[in-house]
């Protein structure tokens, strides 16, 4: 049963629950449903309204693995039903495309399927299907004795400006890389590793039909471009920049002469244009916060790592920790057994650093040509030529880019 209301009387019992889940990201969802599966009461607090998460353009490509763990408890049917599937990426350098086909070496594809989709279908589970307990709009979370057996959260209820409280026994921080879960991590025993990548991404989503079949990488002496299918209405391109520069820099005419250039291919079509809906920099880095967890809060996602768009992990990452936990919580609060909460940080971020390192190690490949150091793009030329032209060195790639049993 889904936890009773606040009461506002301070003589009612206060409300309870097992588990509160802070945030409905990809993360927070993934941990409440499964929860909700196996009957263990939780409670969601949301600082956004339903439509808002609904529709927050973010991350849009889901590893095979992830989507078949998905489907296996039942959260994946639309989108088994509705994902496009992608086999082969693409390098564009010198006038040139170079097709790879990773799917073939790896066995796995990948599923595009837009986060706010994701997003729809698990809080449609959630809450309507399973009819559990979430609280959109809340405001002011803060939380409680979380190195403590009796954990709480408190919030303000924004229908009426009241502070609300809610016992609980574990609390999961999934409130994304802005949130406040993480401030709880006491500094002293908490390492927050950064890698600052020195450059910014203009992220762009066009109102134009994708131009290819496949996400492609654009490496050119001006600076790195991408292109990434969304919806057929709609595609996601990047192109590097300074950090720190303002959308303000890049109007409508110089993205699309930009992305002409650095996506340029002899022969090939021209690309589909349309109006831009999204201009935003990203300065680029990754972070990761370890131990994922303090007392009896569980961080999952961007809470406790953020990695930068350069190889689309982040939701995957998002999903990983989160059927962990999910998966962890129940084994506790089902039977006591504690096994898997005490070993979720070491297994989450077992993934978690294969992952950053292959970003890093794909960033060098995208941006060396365009750092304006001659030995990092002779070493980053270096670095694709092994990649189109060995085989081991391909199998690696593909292995790495589709996330297939990289839990070393
Ligand atoms: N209280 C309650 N909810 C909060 C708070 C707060 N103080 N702060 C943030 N939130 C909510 C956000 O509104 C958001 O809905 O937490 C949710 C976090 O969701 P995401 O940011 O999507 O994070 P996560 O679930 O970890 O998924 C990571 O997001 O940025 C992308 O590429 C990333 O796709 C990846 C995914």
């Amino acid at each position: 049963m889904p936890a009773p209301a606040a009461s506002p009387s301070s003589a009612a019992p206060l409300p309870r629950t097992r588990v509160v889940v802070i945030g409905a990201g990809p993360a927070g969802l993934t941990v409440a449903n499964i929860l909700r599966a196996a009957s263990v009461d939780c409670v969601v607090l949301e600082a956004q309204s339903r439509e808002f998460i609904e529709q927050r353009p973010r991350a849009g490509f889901i590893e095979e693995w992830a989507v078949r763990a998905l489907a296996a408890r039942g959260l994946a049917d639309r989108l088994l039903a509705n994902a496009p599937t992608h086999t082969e990426c693409e390098f564009r350098f010198e006038g040139e495309r170079h097709r790879f086909p990773y799917a073939e070496l790896s066995g796995r594809r990948h599923f595009v399927y837009p986060q706010p989709l994701l997003v729809t279908d698990l809080v449609a589970k959630y809450a309507d299907e399973a009819a559990g307990d979430i609280r959109f709009g809340v405001r002011d979370v803060r939380l409680h004795h979380v190195d403590t057996e009796h954990p709480a959260v408190s919030y303000t209820d924004p229908a009426t400006r009241e502070r609300r409280r809610i016992e609980c026994e574990v609390i999961a921080g999934c409130d994304g890389a802005r949130g406040v879960t993480r401030a709880c991590l006491p500094p002293e025993r908490t390492t927050v590793a950064r890698h600052d990548f020195g450059i910014g991404w203009l992220a762009l989503l066009a109102e134009a039909p994708p131009s290819s079949d496949c996400v492609v990488f654009g490496i050119h002496p001006r600076g790195f471009a991408a292109h990434m299918a969304r919806t057929p209405q709609v595609t996601r391109y990047y192109l590097e920049c300074p950090p720190g520069d303002s959308p303000d820099n890049w109007p409508h005419d110089r993205v699309w002469s930009e992305l002409r250039a650095r996506l340029r291919v002899d022969g090939g079509q021209p690309l589909a244009e349309g109006r831009l809906i999204e201009k935003r920099v990203l300065d680029m880095h990754n972070h990761v916060v370890a131990p994922m967890a303090y007392g009896r809060l569980y961080l999952a996602g961007d809470a406790a790592h953020l990695a930068a768009p350069i190889a689309a992990k982040g939701m995957n990452l998002a999903l990983h920790d989160a059927l962990l936990l999910g998966d962890a919580l129940v084994a506790y609060c089902g039977k006591g057994d504690g096994d898997g909460l005490s070993g979720y940080s070491e297994a989450c971020l077992r993934r978690v650093w294969q992952y950053e390192e292959f970003s890093q190690w794909l960033s060098e490949l995208l941006h060396g040509a365009s750092s304006g150091d001659p030995f990092r793009a002779g070493t980053a030329g270096a670095r694709l030529r092994r990649l189109l032209g060995s085989p081991a060195a391909a199998s690696a790639f593909a292995e790495m880019y589709i996330g297939k049993d990289v839990d070393h």
